[in-house]
């Protein structure tokens, strides 16, 4: 199978993007699917939700990646272990800003992500996963051409699906005008809770305006808060939790995706 990539993107913050990478990632390795997952959010939270330090990985990747002479060194000097079977990573830290920086300054085109990733092609991984920034800027659009899958986590609470909407046009812009080959796998509803009126409010406008692009939903758990803070994903914190079957029904999906 060729390698897959797949892009979480919302430009709002907190709806649970990095929480998706982590769990979806952990979920796909643990079938034994081989992941590489990469930090495009200057934050660097990916890495140290995986318990990972955060490096300046990605700023090397966006600034040197494309055409390396040296593929294999240039590998070696920023792919990361885990300290999973099957999942490795590439940091990121807050000098993926200046790679940003540097590539709107070159005026890259918009499939410089997905050129650059070429370098990862021939080694047998399955899926490519990037964790995105909250924002919509150069980078994030070039995420987003680059995949093959796109997943929106939005969380559940008044006016989240404004935020949906207009990705879904951006892709659509991306679609029409740049000949993206990829899809919108689902919008990912997050934080849902059984007790609010809007949560149901919320997934009756996003099942309104997305039908069957919306995937299993994933309701607001303490204990997912609490993974993240000890670098573990749900898998391993709480297996047996309705997060962890939450998770495993979106790694499903992911595994369906054509
Ligand atoms: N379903 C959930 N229930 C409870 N807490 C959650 C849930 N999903 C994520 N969290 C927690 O909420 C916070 C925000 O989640 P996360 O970092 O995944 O969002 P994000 O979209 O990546 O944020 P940012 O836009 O800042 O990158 C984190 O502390 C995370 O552990
Ligand atoms: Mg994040």
């Amino acid at each position: 199978m060729a390698t897959k990539i797949i892009t979480v993107a919302n430009q709002k913050g907190g709806v649970g993007k990095t929480t998706t990478v982590i769990n979806v990632c952990h979920g796909l390795a643990l079938l034994g699917k081989k992941i590489l997952a990469l930090d495009f959010d200057p934050q660097g939270n990916l890495a140290s939700a995986l318990g990972v330090k955060q490096e300046m990985g990605i700023y090397y990747l966006l600034t040197m990646g494309q055409n390396n002479k040296q593929e294999r060194q240039f590998i070696h000097q920023t792919v990361r272990t885990t300290g999973r079977d099957n999942l490795w990573i590439i940091p990121g830290n807050q000098d993926t800003r200046g790679a940003q920086i540097d590539m709107s300054t070159r005026e890259r085109p918009v499939s410089y992500v997905r050129q650059v990733l070429d370098l990862f092609m021939k080694y047998g991984l399955d899926y490519i996963v990037i964790d995105t920034s909250p924002s919509l800027g150069g980078l994030q659009e070039r995420a987003l051409w680059a995949a093959d899958l796109v997943i929106v986590p939005t969380a559940m609470e008044y006016l989240s699906n404004q935020g949906v909407i207009k990705l879904a046009e951006i892709l659509k812009v991306l679609d029409e005008k740049y000949r993206w080959n990829g899809k919108l796998l689902g919008i990912l509803p997050t934080f849902y809770d059984d007790t609010t009126r809007q949560s149901r409010d919320s997934l009756n406008n996003l099942q309104e305006a997305f039908g069957d692009l919306i995937l299993p939903i994933i309701h607001r758990a303490t204990v997912l808060r609490e993974s993240a803070a000890d670098g573990q994903s749900i898998f391993e914190k709480d297996p047996d939790s309705r997060a962890a079957e939450e998770y495993q029904k979106v790694v499903k999906a992911v595994l369906r995706a054509r």
